[in-house]
């Protein structure tokens, strides 16, 4: 079976013919069907997040169980399932206490088998969570899968597998976001999308979505922005202050990933709001805050993984609410490509108008 490999930092991804490991137990062979590309995987193939080479990334996909292990999941052969990109083990502290987002043993349980062979004889693993949705199957462990029903398209859950979940999940786990408030949005890719749907779903009157590119601002309206700024013309933090009588943000979302924007986010947080950084900066980056300030203005800031989503319940829950209409999933996939195209689809990510790109396999 093909995956696209991931041979060095900054160098084209190559597809190969690989073979992979039958499932031990706890384990399940899936087939992807579908799977997203994230700002993530480009992150760790720029050497932003420090995942090593000799891996297959790509960490959004939905697919089919093809065979199982003996597994605690109840998971099965025929299974719809989405890949985690945080396995949980279900027995650590954090599993126990419901935070399954922050499982102690996630990247042990990830990284910690190596199920493909290269025509060379040397091993590769799945970047992120283990998954390698960019290849064309997969060996995972059981707590990197969720078992959903069959009737949602294949390649509209597997957005579930990252953006949506970490964009909602942000909005409606972690921020808690209260109806009839104002929401500001820095980055409308396709997790400050759903973080724009998410807003919308958690009933706020006011959504401002900021984003360099125009494509994406038209987008925005369509999942729920009432407003939009494009800060190369406009300071986003005067345009939210001005829709405030000066206040500032209810809640502010940092969806691209810089230290700059952070800082940004949260000086668009009125007093008392909430400021949550969900993109993920470089490991080495620092944010510089006002000390006194902090603390006498009563602004929190908050960091958000996964969402902090339980994703047991949290995927059936999203799958619901894209089956009732509520989250648009179909609108996100803005074009489907093949395996040999993902190395195209980093460079539309950074320079083009796709909000994701879904690599669909047979
Ligand atoms: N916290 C988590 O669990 C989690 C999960 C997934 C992704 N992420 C992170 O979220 C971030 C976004 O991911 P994505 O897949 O949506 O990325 P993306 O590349 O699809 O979107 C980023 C968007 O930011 C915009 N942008 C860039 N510079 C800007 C600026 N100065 N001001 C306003 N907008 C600007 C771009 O035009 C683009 O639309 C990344 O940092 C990614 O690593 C975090
Ligand atoms: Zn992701
Ligand atoms: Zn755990």
């Amino acid at each position: 079976m093909k995956a696209c490999v991931f041979v060095a930092n900054n160098e084209p991804m190559v597809v190969e013919e690989v073979t992979l490991d039958a499932p031990g137990d706890h384990e399940i062979h899936v087939k992807w069907k579908a799977s997203g590309v994230c700002h993530s995987d480009l992150s760790i193939w720029e050497g932003k997040l420090p995942l090593p080479p000799g891996s297959i990334l790509g960490h959004e996909g939905a697919g089919v169980v093809i065979s199982a292990g003996a597994n605690n999941a109840g998971i099965e052969a025929g299974d719809h399932v989405v890949g985690t990109f945080v396995p949980f083990c279900g027995e650590c502290f954090y599993c126990r206490n419901g935070e399954s987002y922050v499982c102690e043993k996630s990247q042990e349980i990830g990284m910690g088998r190596m199920p493909f062979h290269r025509a060379d004889g040397s091993v590769l693993f799945g970047a992120i969570g283990g998954l390698a949705t960019f290849a064309e199957e997969s060996v995972v462990h059981e707590g990197a899968l969720v078992k959903i029903p069959k009737d949602i398209a294949l390649e509209e859950a597997c957005l579930i597998g990252c953006g949506v979940t970490t964009g909602v999940g942000a909005v409606l786990n972690a921020a808690k976001v209260s109806q009839g408030s104002t929401v500001a949005v820095i980055g409308c890719g396709g997790v400050g999308q759903s973080v724009i749907q998410g807003a919308r779903v958690a009933g706020a009157e006011k959504i401002v979505a900021i984003d360099l590119n125009e494509a994406k601002r038209a987008a925005a309206s369509k999942f729920g922005a009432t407003h939009s700024v494009d800060p190369s013309v406009e300071d986003p933090i005067q345009f939210v202050q001005g829709l405030t009588e000066g206040r500032g943000a209810d809640f502010a979302f940092e969806v691209v990933g810089t230290a700059q924007l952070q800082r940004q986010a949260y000086d668009m947080t009125r007093p008392g709001g909430k400021c949550c950084l969900v993109g993920v900066a470089g490991m080495a980056d620092e944010i510089s805050l006002p000390s006194g300030m902090l603390t006498l203005l009563s602004k929190q800031v908050i960091g958000t993984i996964y969402g902090n989503s339980v994703v047991r319940d949290d995927f059936v829950r999203f799958v619901e609410l894209a089956k009732s209409g509520d989250l648009m999933l179909a609108d996100m996939v803005s074009q489907r490509i093949g395996i040999d195209d993902i190395n195209d689809a980093f460079v539309a990510m950074t320079e083009g108008d796709v909000i994701r790109s879904v690599v669909i396999y047979d």
